[in-house]
């Protein structure tokens, strides 16, 4: 397992680009096996999720091609339907399988995703909808069995705004008989760039990016190419480095309305921040303001920059509270941010942060994929010794390249075999 060590106290300088988004990536690959020709994909990160998803459509007889235009994926000799729990328990998006697969075959078998360091994970809300649609289902030895002739378009109300089950649906309503109508929908701009794609391929989707959408669904779709929007979560990771460090990057790639809530909540810490025609210009300020935040649905603050502003407010002047109001146990990074000299306490989904002046360089370990970014975030300022981040292959699933796209911007920061 390796490792990515850092010497704190260097101030990022320069340009980073950001990679394509994961959390496009992926659904924007599910949606492939709607339609059996070969569709392009451009700006597919490198991340090892991809690959998951990747091997698990593998079996199903999908046929993948990366070159220099992109990642090609061929469905038309789309054979068989199940995604094996062992691949599945490592990447929980699997279930963004479930909906194209019911659309395109009439059948599927998905392992149930079992839940995660940051919470349960259920997926009960995608599996009502499916219901709701006409979809027979049934779990048998962990497995989701799901059959459907042709669903149905129906009237869909999401107790809860949840991004994969919008978008899950959205792709078995592209090929149901009639309309479906999503109400309280997430509002990500991953679930918009999907209904851009699935557009791209013929269907017929709008009020994407508001809480209502609506799905006409249409005999056949064709193949597509598509470019899928960069990650606004990794933009937003670095500009908490930047704000951190007291540095000066151009973010290349990043767009502003996609992390709103979070350029206001930095430039209360005293951060600048200005849109450019590569992205956006990050100034750090050399004291940081303590701000208070909670983490809500697009287009409140993201949860999964949660972790990342804390390490961010660890180092703050004075204190602030950390609400986390989307997942049940988002706070794991906090006793490894504790064990480099972080002051935090929690109390239920409270996190209250004591700014101090610096962090300590420790051995740390990471939990899950945003808890990681949160210490090398917190290694960054570290001063006087190394800091030790092991278990580095979280950071794997999320990040392409982050250490090398950090030593771009002067962080003394390399990775070693553990
Ligand atoms: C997506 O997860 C993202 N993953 C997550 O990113 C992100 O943190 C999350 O949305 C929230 O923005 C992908 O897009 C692949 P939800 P998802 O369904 O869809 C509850 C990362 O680090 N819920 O929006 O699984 C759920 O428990 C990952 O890149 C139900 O109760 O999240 C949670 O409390 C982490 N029943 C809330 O809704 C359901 O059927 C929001 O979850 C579905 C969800």
């Amino acid at each position: 397992m390796d490792k990515i060590l850092i010497e704190g106290g260097e101030p990022l300088r320069g340009r980073v680009r950001i990679s394509g988004a994961k959390n496009a990536a992926l659904p924007a690959v599910a949606a492939c096996l709607l339609c059996g020709e070969k569709h392009v994909l451009r700006g597919i990160p490198g991340l090892r999720d991809i690959r998951t998803i990747q091997e698990i459509m593998s079996g199903m007889g999908a046929e993948f091609q990366s070159g220099n235009n992109g990642l090609t994926v061929d469905t038309s000799n789309l054979r068989d339907g199940e995604a094996p729990y062992d691949l599945v328990r490592t990447m929980r998006a699997s279930i963004l399988l479930l909906g194209p697969l019911l659309a395109r075959l009439g059948r599927a078998r998905i392992s149930l995703p079992g839940g995660c360091a940051i919470g349960a994970r259920p997926v009960n809300l995608h599996l009502k909808a499916l219901v709701s649609m006409g979809a027979d289902l049934h779990l048998d030895r962990g497995y989701i069995h799901a059959r459907a002739d042709r669903l149905r378009g129906a009237p869909v109300f999401f107790d809860i705004p949840t991004v994969t089950g919008t978008e899950n649906i959205m792709m078995a309503a592209v090929l149901a008989e009639g309309r479906t109508v999503l109400k309280n929908a997430a509002r990500e701009p991953e679930v918009s760039d999907l209904a851009d794609a699935l557009r791209g391929m013929g269907a017929r989707i709008e009020g994407d990016g508001t809480d209502t959408i609506l799905i006409d669904g249409v005999r056949d779709l064709h193949a597509t190419t598509h470019t899928v929007i960069p990650d606004r979560i990794e933009a937003g990771t670095f500009m908490i480095a930047t704000a951190m460090t007291g540095g000066d990057v151009v973010i290349e790639g990043c767009r502003g309305e996609h992390l709103s809530a979070v350029v206001q909540k930095l430039q209360s810490v005293g951060a600048e921040l200005v849109p450019v025609k590569e992205g956006m210009h990050v100034r750090g300020p050399g004291q940081h303001r303590s701000v208070d935040i909670k983490t809500m649905p697009f287009p409140g603050f993201p949860t999964d920059l949660q972790a990342q502003f804390m390490a961010l407010m660890s180092v703050a002047d004075g204190s602030s509270i950390i609400k986390e109001t989307v997942f049940e146990n988002r706070f794991i990074h906090v006793s490894e941010l504790k064990r480099m000299g972080a002051e935090i306490e929690i109390n239920g989904n409270q996190a209250l942060v004591r700014g101090r002046a610096g962090l300590l360089p420790a051995p740390v370990m990471a939990t899950d994929l945003r808890a990681s970014a949160s210490l090398i975030l917190a290694g960054l300022v570290a001063l006087d010794g190394v800091t030790e981040v092991r278990r580095i292959y979280h950071l794997d699933r999320g990040y392409e390249n982050l250490e090398t796209k950090f030593q771009g911007l002067g962080a003394r920061i390399w990775r070693e075999k553990a």
